[in-house]
């Protein structure tokens, strides 16, 4: 089978924001304790943070990063994680039946943040508490001194204000699933305050109001609606939340998962257009994917959330470590490349999680960590996919899929640097056959093509494990053909990068 991908050159379209690459540490899980953090490992530092792990995710090139939670931040009081860490309390965190010792908090996080370069994108508890509690906590973070709140910061150790500037206005308050689950009209209400507030003290931050849990919510639309009446002259985005899964064998769907993605931001960008429209409000508002991953959800809920629930209160209990196949690589791959094609739309974006809990990177307490699948979808598309986006076309065979009707088997997205280099990134979602794409790109010279597919054996249920990387991204022949196009081959399920100059 063949494709032809039209790329338009000379008419670039919106700059991929530098947070499109963003990535999402909770509390829960292993992804803080025995995540990024494990005194006693033997490459923690000095503040118990493992190197190891801190060098993939420097490798992986994340840019910004939400914290603490998810579900986590809506029964979480962040003054239990400031202090000398002795003295900070145990409690037990409701929204993952653990235990949670408050080892880490603000000011450890913070210094780990920096010292990986990622931007923090603070949350705010908008279940148990309300805006004095957020309005302290931004205080707190970012006053230079001289109040009770701010000298309480520096007697921490912090002088310097934190600076942090992107804040999410609570997360998944539609959810009954959610510590404090309100209605549109009881969050947007309270969420307006808090921004109204916190505002006040720091004109200069950005707020993110928290739109659906996900598209199938039986309150979508109406919740984005009611919440940008309360909050669109305040909040700088609003949010979306998705997750995708193999359902019941069906593999075309869950490859076409990205048709999903962008009709979900097709109907949030016409909310937002609406209400500005209506209320005649010039500010702009963004979409802030801030939880997108593969995850077996159905695992979750059908089987392994009870036993959490009904069991003890463990500390750093094994959640959600899903393993990924190079499908769900591929997957990962096709979601990047819908996050990019929505440029205009999406505003920042962050892979939900980053250690350990469904993440592009795993480790064991005192053994290895390991690069996923789908941490090189991510790093690729992080390095490489930057500058403006171009126009194109995809000419390819389709699949009729159950869920979406006829779907192109390949997917692509190109970008265009500052220093006039082009990148393609192209998902092949075709389960049988490989598919010759041809790229009639003239005078370019390829830099540097990559793809990332099963292994020798074919196989695209492979994983990675420990100490063995069987997917891992290799070359891709790029070849010329007579009427001076580019032509690469893809083999079934695959993804691929081509960087040319
Ligand atoms: O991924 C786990 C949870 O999923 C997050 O905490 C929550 O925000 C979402 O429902």
């Amino acid at each position: 089978a063949t494709a032809h991908v039209q790329i338009a050159l000379d008419a670039p379209g919106a700059v991929v924001p530098a947070r499109l690459f963003g990535t999402f540490v909770e509390h829960m899980g292993r992804c803080v304790y025995e995540g990024i953090y494990e005194p006693g490992h033997p490459t923690a530092d000095a503040d118990g943070f493992r190197d190891d792990v801190r060098a993939l995710v420097r490798e992986l090139g994340a840019t910004v990063v939400r914290y603490p939670g998810g579900n986590f931040v809506s029964g979480y009081a962040w003054e239990d994680g400031v202090g000398p860490q002795g003295d900070r309390p145990v409690r037990l965190d409701a929204a993952w039946h653990s235990t949670e010792t408050n080892q880490v908090g603000l000011h450890e996080f913070a210094r780990w943040a920096e010292s990986v370069d990622l931007e923090i994108m603070e949350a705010v508890n908008l279940g148990t508490r309300g805006p004095a509690e957020a309005a302290q906590l931004l205080e707190y973070a970012n006053h230079p001194g001289g109040t009770a709140l701010s000298d309480r910061r520096a007697a921490n150790g912090r002088t310097e204000p934190f600076g942090i500037r992107l804040w999410c206005l609570g997360n998944e308050m539609d959810g009954p699933w959610q510590i404090g689950h309100k209605t549109a009209d009881e969050y947007g209400r309270i969420a307006a305050e808090t921004a109204r507030l916190m505002r006040f003290y720091d004109p200069g931050v950005e707020l993110v109001a928290a739109g659906s849990s996900n598209r199938e919510m039986p309150t979508f639309g109406a919740w984005e609606r009611t919440v940008l009446a309360h909050t669109a002259d305040l909040v700088d985005h609003i949010s979306i939340h998705a997750y995708y899964e193999e359902l019941d064998g069906d593999t075309a769907s869950f490859l076409a998962s990205a048709v999903h993605l962008d009709g979900y931001i097709a109907d949030v960008a016409a909310i937002i257009d609406d209400v500005r429209a209506e209320r005649g409000i010039t500010r702009e508002i963004g979409i802030s994917v801030d939880e997108w991953n593969v995850w077996n959800q159905t695992r979750w809920n059908t089987q392994d959330k009870d036993a959490v629930f009904a069991g003890d209160w463990p500390i750093a209990p094994r959640l959600i470590e899903d393993e990924y196949t190079v499908t769900d690589a591929v997957v990962v791959g096709s979601l990047l490349i819908s996050l990019i094609r929505n440029s205009a739309r999406v505003s920042m974006a962050n892979l939900a999680r980053l250690v350990n809990v469904i993440a592009p990177i795993r480790c064991e307490p005192g053994g290895a960590a390991w690069r996923q699948t789908t941490f090189f979808p991510f790093r690729d598309a992080a390095r490489h996919a930057r500058g403006r986006v171009l126009p194109l076309d995809v000419a390819a065979p389709t699949t009729e899929t159950a869920r979406f009707g006829p779907v192109s088997d390949l997917d692509a997205v190109a970008t265009v640097g500052d220093d006039g280099e082009v990148t393609v990134l192209l998902a092949h979602r075709g389960l049988d056959t490989a598919l010759e794409v041809q790229l009639p790109l003239p005078g370019f010279e390829v830099r540097e093509a990559t793809v990332l597919a099963a292994p020798a054996d074919g196989d695209r249920h492979a994983v990675n494990t420990a100490g063995a990387e069987h997917v891992a991204p290799r070359p891709l022949e790029v070849r010329p053909t007579a009427s001076d196009a580019l032509e690469v081959t893809l083999p079934p399920v695959s993804w691929a990068v081509i960087r040319l100059a």
